[in-house]
């Protein structure tokens, strides 16, 4: 029988059960079980942006590439985002997430392959597995403007602020790019080109959960995108990275954004820099809602480790593949890709 999106959409149907439905409980090896969260200390770097003038070795560049290689995590502050464009991101989604399911749906299914979408638990779909605590809005938001006429236009400011917004995520996410190249021996603008050219949005809510023990919002993942910039509201601890076989709660700091090496870099500074596994918990009590900026290639680039990072000593670990391909593999394995593409699994 062909379920309704309207139907199974998470944000249709949550207030309706008192428990986590059998659909929706995991596994017992991938629930959140205890958080082994260590001391306060053993958080996650934050990085002002705003000190570059610091000497070594703790200028911006080499804050970033320390945290790229022992986390592939780190935030962000005065990062030049304004405060009031990332409140008014997190309430326009949050609005869109208020409407009817209906509404919802016209709205996130304006192109004709379905580049701009809305859907539940994970991309795709699938009936008899485990699904996830969360409903996801998808588009591109290239620079160019291009396919924005796909883009939702209720609420009705959406397209303005969501606009606004990727341009300015845009600006930090080349600044990050340009001092990675740097980092790593490249040139400044080696990410900024087709690399870099086909960025794309992610806006996740999350309902509250009766039982978050049972269920995730996430399951653990690597991000098959270059970098990531995640932002994401006050006062919940949602988002939690695998480090050293311990779950770290990544607390908001204030007005930062979250910062994530994706699987690409990983791949492509041949395991210079990792992507780190994280994954979302869900909460009892307040909904969430959070907005990730994945700065992905153009579907022909070549992903691969870069030669001039390639040594007698440090040969390469991966195998080649178009980000196309690398992004179907995705969609159907998930991060076991990357055992794929090893040359020495
Ligand atoms: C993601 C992700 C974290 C969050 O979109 O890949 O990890 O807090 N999101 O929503
Ligand atoms: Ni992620």
């Amino acid at each position: 029988m062909e379920m309704k999106m309207e139907e199974i959409l998470l944000s249709s149907w949550f207030k309706l059960h008192p428990s986590v439905p059998s659909s929706h409980i995991q596994p017992p090896e991938s629930r959140p079980g205890e958080l082994l969260v260590a001391a306060s200390s053993k958080t996650i770097p934050v990085i002002d942006l705003g000190r570059c003038d610091d000497p070594p070795p703790h200028d911006t560049l080499s804050l970033i590439m320390k945290a790229s290689q022992e986390y592939g995590f780190f935030q962000v502050i005065n990062h030049g985002v304004s405060e009031e464009l990332m409140e008014d991101t997190l309430n326009i989604l949050k609005e869109f997430y208020d409407m009817p399911p209906k509404e919802k749906i016209a709205e996130s299914s304006k192109s004709p392959n379905g580049i701009c979408k809305l859907y539940t638990s994970a991309e795709v779909y699938r009936k008899d597995a485990p699904q996830y605590w969360k409903d996801t809005l998808r588009h591109p938001c290239l620079p160019s403007g291009e396919y924005m006429e796909f883009w939702p236009q209720k609420p009705e400011r959406y397209r303005e602020i969501v606009g606004k917004y990727t341009e300015e995520v845009r600006k930090l996410g080349m600044k990050i790019l340009k001092l990675v190249g740097e980092g790593l021996g490249l040139t400044a603008d080696y990410f900024c080109g087709e690399l870099s050219g086909s960025p794309v949005i992610l806006a996740h809510h999350y309902p509250p959960c009766p039982q978050p023990n049972l269920t995730l919002g996430i399951p653990k993942h690597k991000d098959p995108s270059l970098v990531t910039i995640l932002l994401q509201p006050q006062g919940i601890h949602a988002l939690q990275i695998l480090k050293d076989g311990q779950w770290l709660a990544v607390d908001p700091s204030p007005n930062a954004l979250v910062v994530n090496v994706g699987l690409l870099l990983q791949i492509i500074s041949n395991k210079r820099l990792i992507g780190a596994e994280h994954r979302v918990v869900t909460n009892a009590n307040t909904a969430r809602t959070s907005v990730a900026y994945f700065i992905n290639p153009k579907d022909k680039c070549v992903i691969q480790p870069e030669i001039s990072l390639i040594t007698s000593t440090t040969p390469p670990l991966y195998k080649p593949i178009s980000f196309s391909d690398f992004r179907t593999n995705f969609l159907i394995k998930g991060s076991s890709i990357e055992a794929d593409l090893l040359y020495h699994p």
